[in-house]
This record gives structure tokens, sequence and C-alpha cells, in this order.
């Protein structure tokens, strides 16, 4: 299998181009990647010189760079995107034009190029805040934040694709991943740097907020399960089975780093903040998925991870400080 995988030097990209690589000796892989701040050749190392690997740098809300990048391609995943609802919220540019128009661009690519599997990776995000029983695939979508709107742009604009146009596309809507190489700006990686470093954790709100964390290499067994089996047309909903309140979260990753509770301070809140992401996976569950990494353990070993990367993530945060220093002013 030939597959190009967009935004394969981000985070999740960067976990799905390795487990791609180890556990499919026939595949070869083409990231396209436009290596904005969150994303970096970095995150691929050790797989960066595999010959089943190509690296093209650019972007895919450019026609022909897109277009280019599908030629020869079987399947593609597309997970290029702005990925920061805090980032979102100062400016929905950049989000609108890459994931809603990007995607407009990779759907059209895959189309004219005859592409047998498009998956898209959505998110639960396009669900809006649940105030009672998990949202099932069928449930209607109601983003509120500009981050998730133009997630569910792109959602649905998939999913026309496929009924208009016959497009082979699935649509994969994660929960909240944490694992390596994930951008220090998203609450682990951050707290986790800024607690090594002594520096108050800003907890918006009370830290009641509940997200239902999923570990990134279990996410990505149920990408290449979706990619390989799941019918066109479909959309799926993968978390973690570990819906715990912001707080919970942030206690382990102090008490893994051994550090005083008393760096938590509770901040001006993030406006239109979604109280709690909750979804059914019976879906997937039913196509033969299931988490296999418990929560406190993944997360213990994540943050060891980050700790054991410092310089990563230095490096990292160094691309956007004007960011950290603007969201975080007064907070
Ligand atoms: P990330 O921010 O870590 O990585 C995004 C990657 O996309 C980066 O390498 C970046 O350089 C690249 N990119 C951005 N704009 C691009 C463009 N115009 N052209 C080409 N490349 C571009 O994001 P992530 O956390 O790895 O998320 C991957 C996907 O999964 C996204 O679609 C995101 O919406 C979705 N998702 C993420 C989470 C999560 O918890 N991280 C949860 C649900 C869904
Ligand atoms: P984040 O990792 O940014 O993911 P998302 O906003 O997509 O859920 O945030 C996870 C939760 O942590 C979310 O409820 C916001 C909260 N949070 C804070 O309280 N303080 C912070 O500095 C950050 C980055 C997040």
């Amino acid at each position: 299998m030939q597959l190009l995988v967009t935004g394969g030097a981000g985070f999740i990209g960067s976990n799905f181009v390795r487990h791609v690589l180890r556990t499919r000796s026939d595949a070869s892989v083409r990231v396209l990647d436009k290596l904005t701040y969150a994303g970096s050749r970095e995150n691929l190392a050790g797989v960066l010189d595999d010959p089943r690997l190509e690296f093209v740098e650019g972007d895919i809300c450019d026609r022909a760079t897109i277009e280019a990048a599908m030629e020869g391609i079987q399947a593609v995943a597309h997970l290029a995107a702005e990925s920061h609802v805090d980032r979102s919220i100062i400016s929905a540019e950049a989000a609108v034009e890459t994931n809603f128009t990007g995607s407009f661009r990779v759907f059209e690519a895959a189309r004219a190029a005859e592409v047998e599997r498009v998956l898209h990776v959505s998110t639960d995000e396009v669900y809006g805040a649940c105030f009672d029983e998990p949202f099932t695939e069928d449930d209607p979508l109601n983003p509120r934040n500009p981050y998730s709107a133009t997630k569910a742009g792109a959602d649905r604009l998939a999913h026309s694709y496929f009924v208009t146009y016959g497009l082979p596309v699935i649509i994969a809507r994660p929960s909240n991943n944490y694992g390596p190489w994930q951008y220090p700006e998203k609450l682990i990686p951050f707290f986790t740097w800024r607690a090594l470093h002594d520096e108050h954790l800003p907890v918006y709100g009370d830290g009641m907020q509940i997200r239902d964390w999923l570990h990134v290499e279990d996410h990505c067994r149920a990408l290449m399960l979706l990619l390989e089996n799941a019918p066109s047309g479909e959309a799926y909903n993968i978390h973690g089975g570990n819906e715990r309140p912001n707080m919970e979260t942030i206690r382990l990753i102090i008490d893994e780093l051994g550090k005083p509770e008393s760096l938590i301070r509770h901040v001006e809140d993030r406006p239109g903040h979604d109280i709690r992401y909750a979804m059914d996976a019976s879906k997937i569950a039913a196509v033969g998925w299931k988490p296999q990494i418990e929560w406190e353990r993944g997360i213990r070993e994540t943050v060891r991870w980050f700790a054991d990367n410092l310089d990563w993530m230095q490096r990292a945060i160094a691309r956007s400080r004007d960011y950290f220093e603007q969201w975080y002013a007064g907070r």
C-alpha cells in the first residue's frame, strides 16, 4: 500500500507513520507537512532514513502541491490541521484555512487521483459539550469554538464527497490524545514542562472539565483498522474510556514529577470552554478495536517521556514564544 499522510510531522501523524512502518511491511508512506510551529522533522526521528518513507514539505491548501502529493497513492490519512483550540480563539484564520479549505483541497485531489481510501481524522469536539448520554455517531454536530467548527465543517464536507461523488471516505472522531511527541501547548506536555521548571500551572476555571484520554498508540491502531476494514461513508467515535476531570489528570502529572500541589493556580477560563466530551464507542468496538493502554500507567510514562526529552520540548516551545506570551499574559 502507498499511503499519503498529511500532517505526518505532527504529534499524531508522526506516531501514526511509525506505527504503519512498524506494523505493515508492505506499506510505504509519503508525508506531506507544512512544518508549522507544531510540526518538525525531528518528530520523525528514527524513521526519516527509512527507504519506505518519503518526506515532502508543503501546504495542503496549495492545489498543485496536494495534487502532486497524490501521485501513485492508494490511500490517504488526512491529519494535517491547526489543532489547538486556544490559538483558534486568538484568531480563527489559520484554522479556517487549513482545517476547512485545506481539507477541501485534500478531498478534491483525492477524487481527481481516484484514490481508493481516504481516512479523514475529525474530532470528538465536533459534537460540542456533552450534558447527557455520550454521543453516538448519529447525533447532530454542535461545535462551540472556532477550532471545532472548522473540524465539523471538514467532517461534513468529507461526508458530502462520499454521498455526492462516491469518494471512499471514512471519518474518525477521536477524543483527546496523549503520548510522546505532543506539542507542548496541550495540557499534559505544557503542565509537565511548567512543573519541571517550578512555574505555576494555569488551570482554566475550576478544572472540573472532563476529557476522555486516549493513548496515541491505541488511536493509531484504531486508525489503521478503520483505513483497512471500515465501510466507506461511515463515521467512528474513538475514545480511551477514561473520562477524567482535568484536576485528576493534573494531580497525576504533579505526583509523577514529585512536585507540590501549590503549583496549581486557577485562572480565567477559556471562552466557550466545553465542560465535558463524551462519546459512545460501541461502533468501533464492533469492528474489533478496544483501547489497551491503562490510563494511569499511560499518563505516567508520557510525563516521564517529556521529562526525558526536555531539549526537544525547549526547541518546540521556542518556535512559538509569541503565542505563549500572548495567551498566558495575566493567566
Ligand atoms: P499537531 O498540531 O500536533 O500536528 C499538525 C500537523 O499538521 C503539524 O505537523 C503541522 O505542521 C501540519 N500542518 C498544519 N497545517 C498544515 C498545512 N496547511 N499543510 C500541511 N501540513 C500542515 O496535531 P495533532 O494533535 O497531531 O492532530 C492531528 C489531527 O488529529 C488533527 O486533524 C486534529 O484535529 C485531530 N485530533 C487531534 C486530537 C488531539 O488530542 N491531539 C484529538 C482529536 C482529533
Ligand atoms: P487541551 O490539551 O488544550 O485540549 P482540548 O482543549 O482540545 O481539550 O486541553 C485539555 C483540557 O485542559 C481542556 O479542558 C483545557 C484545559 N487546559 C487548562 O486548564 N490549562 C491550560 O493551560 C491548557 C493548555 C489546557
